[in-house]
């Protein structure tokens, strides 16, 4: 039987990762994050199953080794929050679950599009008050026009099939294009530069890294066709904030979903209905009429969590058991 310290859990989790390890794992779940302050929680422990916002840094993993423990499970695809030139130094093996349903992910970004664009959002507010007026939701079809999806792997490719489901042009970026799939799915790749300026929806579909960190910017934004609408449900510090409500201000920004905040951290997954939100950025977002924002939810369908737990579940206890943990699942710090 392994002991795995689950850190940031949520109902579903409970629910499903159960469901799926029936006997092979001892769960020692907590509510709370996992970081250098909770890391003594996963003494006796043999392995920990973290989220996207708990903190793997150099001290909270000095301290897991301190416990022991030498296997990290991610129960998510993105592994920016762990710290791998340490995790590597220190010996851990870092798992995670590359792809359980990049249709979830998808989908719920296309969700995001006709929600801002058709305004759903006010209009669903306003009949529930008996305030039958369209003033003010007036959207544009989708069909003619054109979406840049930046970052074309699992994820954004199921999304820019579905764009072109609507009738929109498709452009795209990657440093690693695929030709194959562009041209049996009619998409062209352009420069980031193009992309950024004739896209009239821009979604962004790719890791965070140093290298992609505020990848919007002041300038990229200025650099965006004027009116143009950004989804990001990838990580929040792909955008900067501040540049992305100047932009909102000034009107050159048509719209902005997201599903991830750049400060996301210790504010996405908790019910904070009753307390005075101290994140000011966020609070102004909040505040505009083209801001749609989720909190951290594109993965959450049951065919992801289903997915997710089955993984997790095989990894942790292949591991446990001395055995090779699953192919290409392991993070290493090439990334
Ligand atoms: P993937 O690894 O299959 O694809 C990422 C793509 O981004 C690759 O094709 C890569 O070449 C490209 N890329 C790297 N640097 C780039 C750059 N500078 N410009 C343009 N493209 C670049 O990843 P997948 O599965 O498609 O996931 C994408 C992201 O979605 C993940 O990194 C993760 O952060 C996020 N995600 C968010 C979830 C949510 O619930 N909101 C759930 C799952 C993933």
């Amino acid at each position: 039987m392994t002991t795995v310290a689950f850190y940031d859990t949520k109902p579903y989790d409970r629910q499903f990762m159960v469901a799926a390890a029936t006997d092979v794992i001892h769960w020692v779940f907590h509510d709370f994050r996992l970081t250098a302050e909770t890391a003594a929680t996963a003494r006796g422990a043999d392995a920990v199953c973290v989220f996207v916002n708990d903190r793997l840094d150099r001290a909270c993993l000095e301290q897991l080794a301190g416990c022991g423990i030498h296997h990290v499970a991610l129960r998510c695809a993105g592994f920016n929050n762990v710290d791998l030139v340490a995790a590597g130094r220190l010996g851990f093996l870092v798992t995670r679950v590359p792809a359980y349903s990049p249709h979830a992910v998808a989908e719920h970004t296309v969700a995001l599009v006709l929600t801002l664009n058709r305004r759903i959002h006010r209009a669903y507010n306003r009949v529930r008050e008996q305030n039958f007026s369209l003033s003010g939701l007036v959207g544009f079809d989708l069909h003619g026009k054109t979406c840049g999806i930046v970052g074309t792997g699992r994820i954004g490719r199921v999304a820019a099939e579905i764009f072109r489901g609507f009738g929109m042009r498709v452009v795209a970026y990657d440093p690693f294009p695929m030709a194959d799939w562009a041209a049996a799915h009619g998409i062209e790749y352009r420069s980031f530069d193009e992309v950024l300026s004739v896209s009239d929806i821009l979604t962004l579909h790719l890791p965070l890294t140093p290298a992609t960190h505020h990848l919007l910017n002041a300038d990229t934004v200025s650099r965006l066709k004027p009116g143009a609408m950004v989804v990001n449900t990838s990580r929040g510090k792909l955008i900067d904030t501040k540049a992305v409500i100047e932009a909102l201000k000034r009107g050159h920004l048509g719209g902005l979903a997201i599903d991830v905040y750049e400060e996301e951290e210790g504010i996405f997954f908790e019910d904070l209905s009753g307390e005075v939100l101290q994140d000011d950025e966020l609070s102004r977002l909040l505040t505009f009429p083209n801001v749609l924002v989720t909190a951290h939810q594109a993965f959450l369908t049951r065919e992801a969590l289903s997915e997710i737990a089955r993984v997790t579940v095989e990894n942790l206890s292949l591991v446990g058991r001395g055995e090779p943990f699953l192919a290409g699942t392991r993070v290493e710090e090439a990334g």
